[in-house]
């Protein structure tokens, strides 16, 4: 390991990495480790990325390249080596490595406990709603009749979903009776996690900052709107009463300062009928705080490293009464959203941000910053700029 201060002498744990940046290993190199990179850049701290690939976004983007896989327990000593602390872009990575590299004394930040909670949502169910968090209504079924027992107490139709692995509706289903439970049975491994499909008044996210001390800083509550269970939108603040915003960013603390997260942590969470519902972990950068760049007075990515290297939080108020963002999906065509990258720039007020992805059909290429005085207006900005990466503008 690097002859580093970050570990843990001193009351502040503060990066005091004397004559020298402080290096952050990132273990991925996709769009959240590329906009770390922008951020690391202004403070002067070294980025060394984990992938398979040079070609890949944040590498593209100017942090250091440490080749090898995110499951190579090997390849993660390696990144560790050089830097001081280590972090993460995704939540590929054991948790049992996670936990070998500390007991090698590497920093790691979230530690492989907290991190279990954003990989496995079988397990963030279990655990949070032991710990008394309002939860959904879930089920554990590996065969057809602990479906059906579900499904008597709780209706058709159920939402079904891959405890690991599933990101952007990727692992979310939606299954109308007996039968398409039974196919989805045969085509999954692993079990299936179990709901009831909930009537959501509002998708919330609320992103939270934490540092080993336990200091956090909060951000506004953002709308999340997704279509197809895929994130498309957010929208700040979002439209809902102050008391409600006032009891999901106290529910988000509780829950960083429970999972003794240590950097960003975003906690999704669905409005209902009977109160906040806890959905979602993640302990990481995430696609919901990436209105925070421009739309608040520190973005996410900055954050997440003043948290993980033990620097004093930035303020999180929004920076215009209204900012919306919408995501920049790769068409159904194959088209590139560069190629329309100009005509998207004429539109006043759009910050574009493009992540140097090739373009596949729903994947997540980018994303527009609409800050401003209107709502409504900021959202429609954000949209049409959006159409017109994605080739839909009319
Ligand atoms: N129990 C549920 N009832 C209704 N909609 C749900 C439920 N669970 C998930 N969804 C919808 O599916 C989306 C994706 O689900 P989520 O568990 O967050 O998976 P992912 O990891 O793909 O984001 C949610 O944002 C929401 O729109
Ligand atoms: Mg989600």
């Amino acid at each position: 390991m690097s002859a580093s201060v970050l570990t843990g002498a001193g009351p502040k744990r503060s990066a005091t990495t004397s004559g020298r940046a402080p290096v952050v290993g990132v273990v991925g190199a996709g769009q959240l480790a590329r906009m770390t990179q922008q951020a690391a850049i202004s403070l002067g701290v070294e980025l060394h990325v984990l992938s398979a690939s040079a070609d890949d976004p944040a590498v593209r983007a100017g942090a250091r390249h440490v080749p090898g896989s995110a499951t190579e327990f090997a390849d993660l000593v390696t990144l560790a080596a050089g830097c001081d602390v280590v972090t993460f872009d995704h939540e590929l990575v054991p948790a049992k490595y996670i936990q070998e590299l500390e007991a090698l004394g590497v920093r790691v930040a979230p530690s492989g406990a907290a991190q279990r909670l954003a990989q496995d949502k079988l397990h963030a169910r279990r655990t949070l709603a032991a710990a008394g968090f309002p939860v959904p209504a879930f089920g554990y079924a590996r065969e057809l009749a602990q479906v059906l027992s579900f499904a008597e107490t709780h209706g058709w139709p159920l939402i079904a979903k891959t405890p690991t692995g599933g990101y952007d509706g990727r692992g979310v289903w939606t299954l109308a009776d007996a039968a398409s439970a039974a196919r989805l049975l045969d085509d999954v491994d692993g079990g299936l996690l179990l709901e009831p499909q909930l009537r959501i008044d509002h998708e919330l996210a609320v992103l939270v900052a934490r540092t080993a001390e336990g200091e956090t800083a909060v951000y506004p509550v953002v709308e999340t709107v997704q279509r197809d269970a895929m994130c498309r939108e957010l929208l700040a603040p979002a439209p809902i009463a102050p008391a409600r915003a006032a009891a999901a960013r106290s529910l988000a603390r509780s829950l960083a300062h429970h999972c003794g997260a240590v950097g960003i942590v975003a906690v999704e969470l669905f409005d209902t009928a009977d109160g906040l519902l806890v959905n979602e972990l993640a302990l990481r950068p995430h696609n919901s705080g990436h209105l925070t760049i421009e739309g608040c007075e520190t973005s996410q990515f900055e954050q997440h490293l003043r948290a993980i290297l033990g620097w004093p939080l930035g303020g999180t108020a929004l920076t215009a009464p209204a900012v919306a963002t919408g995501n920049v999906i790769g068409p159904a065509d194959g088209s590139d959203p560069r190629d329309r990258l100009a005509a998207a720039l004429e539109v006043p007020g759009a910050h574009v941000h493009l992540y140097g992805k090739a373009p596949r059909p729903g994947r997540k290429l980018g994303h527009v910053t609409v800050c401003g005085p209107d709502p409504e207006r900021c959202r429609r900005t954000a949209q049409f700029a959006v159409a017109v990466l994605e080739g839909a503008a009319r």
